[in-house]
């Protein structure tokens, strides 16, 4: 089948009430081990891109080996830019055949932001790409926010809906308490679950996306430090939470950190419990098998999305 767009994979998504992971790609053993799950998961699923990737393993090297991904599996799979930090950006992305973009104007004040996302959907949508926007900030747990200033990041639902009405964005990532990379809470994990169910109200046929959803798996980061790593304190969405998320209305799940751990873990150990090793397929290898493995739980037992392909 050929590349879908996330517009099809949310429909079916929202009615059946699961969440479609996307998971970043930066080289072969990503692809591979993504696609490998989904296939055998019977998955839908998104790969996605940043532009530091991109600079990192070249567009037409990932969109080829995405190619090859979709000619020797029978999943749904879409391609799409992950925090496009500009017009440029995503129309370098559409014009290489992803199938869907993000535009990231959160960095910006509201009417600029609603200025740049439309400029991207008009683009977009003559061409048949859809468009993901973003409202709200994330913040991270090194940011030093006081309450006032961490109510301030989370996405307004009045504001989300004046912005999907203005932009005419395909689908939304929030601020409910996620945050990118390995530390995301300092004491209990806690997301406004609250604030995602007004802005399901507001915008019952919105996908709703949620950024910075690593579970920030507890036997990985053992793995890594055990090996020689040093990662202490790392934290993430435990799989309750994000089970919760896409029971209630978040459509798309985003992951990245989870799949740098595995990756790391595997390549540690090996690394150290055998180290005259010096084929890379060997840790390689490994390390393929342990994002599968990360991705297939992930798909089986938390986002629901197994037997939705
Ligand atoms: O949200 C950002 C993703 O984790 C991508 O990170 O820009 O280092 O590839 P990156
Ligand atoms: P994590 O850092 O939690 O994996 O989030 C990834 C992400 O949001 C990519 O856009
Ligand atoms: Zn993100």
């Amino acid at each position: 089948m050929p590349l879908v767009t996330t517009k099809e994979m949310f429909e079916k998504s929202m009615k059946e009430h699961f969440a479609i992971g996307a998971f970043n790609i930066n080289n072969m053993e990503f692809i591979q081990a993504i696609t490998d799950a989904a296939e055998e998961a019977k998955s839908p699923v998104i790969l996605q891109v940043s532009s530091s990737a991109i600079k990192y393993a070249r567009m037409k090297y990932l969109v080829k080996m995405v190619e090859a991904a979709v000619e020797t599996t029978t999943i749904p799979i879409a391609l799409h830019l992950d925090h496009g930090p500009d017009f440029e950006t995503c129309k370098m992305c559409i014009d290489n055949g992803f199938t869907s973009v993000m535009i990231d104007g959160s960095k910006y004040n509201f009417e600029e932001n609603v200025a740049l996302t439309k400029q991207v959907v008009d683009y977009a949508h003559e061409r048949g790409v859809v468009v993901e926007a973003e409202i709200g900030k994330l913040a991270g747990v090194e940011d030093d926010v006081n309450v006032a200033d961490a109510d301030a990041r989370y996405t307004d639902p009045e504001q989300a809906y004046e912005f999907v009405e203005k932009t005419g964005c395909d689908s939304l990532a929030i601020a409910i308490g996620t945050s990118h990379g390995a530390y995301k809470f300092k004491g209990d994990a806690k997301l406004r679950f609250d604030i995602l169910q007004k802005i399901k109200e507001k915008l019952p046929n919105t996908p709703i996306v949620l950024h910075g959803a690593s579970s920030v798996v507890p036997e990985l980061v053992e793995i890594c430090n055990h090996n020689g790593g040093d990662i202490p304190g790392a934290k993430g969405c435990p799989d309750e939470m994000l089970k919760q998320a896409g029971e209630s209305g978040v459509s798309k799940i985003n992951v990245d950190t989870d799949l740098r751990l595995a990756m790391t873990a595997q390549i540690r150990k090996v690394f150290y419990e055998e180290p005259s090793i010096f084929d890379p397929r060997k840790y390689l290898g490994a390390a393929r098998d342990e994002i599968k493995k990360t991705v297939l739980h992930k798909m089986n037992e938390v986002f629901g999305s197994a037997h939705k392909a």
